[in-house]
């Protein structure tokens, strides 16, 4: 067992099978989980092992006390591990998804990642935008962004996000964003994938274009930024600074207020 109070800010620890043990006190935490088969659209090589557990997704967790304040802010915060292994070259990684965007503005949600242990890649893809919608099949920015325990990580609106475990150990996340929208999955399947894939190479890991794009850049690697006005402390789990300063997670519900500090450049620093 190992306990992840400290780093998330709540009483949850993650056993030995990878699963998160939630305590009886804590709201929601709802489990559904993800299996190879469920990847078999977007996975570069052939399903082979499709009973296999690839990640658990733990919906709505929340304390009791903060349930009104979250409700109130449209808000939700989730968990997910993400188990160590491989999907034929590629490391463990989730199906992907674009956010929509939001009614009557031009941009869609965003969404903030914590790692809460092990490690995170996040692919991250921004389409080019046409006729008040999007051109799925050119990717104008393309980043993979790094992220250590303790670090958080804002996908910022239009990009449509997949998190990679390229580790030997169970990656744990944890995620704020607005419960006022479903992710859209279909793009994302439609091209068998993100726009490359991270696959294992002599030195570690490599990026491999996918073929089913018209066009997408060379992928920049980036890490995030500290950013104490939206509440994101590396020191300081965010369940926590968010339910201290619940104003300041108002970008992800009404992110056209914010629009000017939620660019890419905004929000990651380079690569090292
Ligand atoms: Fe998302």
């Amino acid at each position: 067992m190992k306990d992840l109070q400290q780093q998330s800010g709540l009483p949850i620890s993650l056993d030995e099978t990878g699963h998160l043990q939630i305590d009886s006190n804590l709201r929601g935490g709802e489990m559904s989980m993800r299996k190879l088969y469920d990847l078999k659209e977007v996975a570069q090589d052939e399903i082979t092992d499709a009973d296999r557990e690839l990640y658990y997704m733990y919906r709505d967790v929340h304390k009791e006390e903060d349930e009104q304040e979250i409700r109130s802010n449209n808000l939700r915060y989730d968990m997910t591990v993400i188990l160590p292994g491989m999907i034929g070259n590629e490391f463990a990684k989730t199906l992907g998804h674009y956010h929509p965007m939001k009614d009557g503005q031009t941009i869609s949600y965003p969404e903030v990642y914590e790692v809460v242990s092990g490690r995170a890649f996040y692919l991250l893809q921004k389409p080019r935008k046409a006729d008040g919608g999007y051109d799925f099949s050119n990717i104008e920015e393309a980043y993979l962004v790094e992220v250590k325990a303790g670090q958080k990580a804002i996908m910022p609106p239009d990009f449509g996000h997949i998190t990679i475990n390229i580790d030997q150990e169970p990656l744990v996340m944890a995620n704020w964003v607005s419960s006022s929208f479903q992710s859209d999955y279909s793009e994302i399947k439609s091209h068998k994938g993100g726009c490359v894939f991270i696959t294992k190479s002599e030195d570690g890991y490599q990026v491999e274009k996918n073929p089913e794009y018209a066009s997408c850049p060379e992928v920049k690697t980036l890490t995030p930024k500290e950013l104490a006005e939206f509440a994101l402390i590396f020191s300081h789990p965010m369940y926590q600074t968010g339910m201290e300063e619940v104003s300041k997670l108002e970008y992800l519900d009404k992110p056209e207020n914010h629009i000017e500090n939620l660019s890419a450049d905004k929000v990651f620093d380079d690569g090292v």
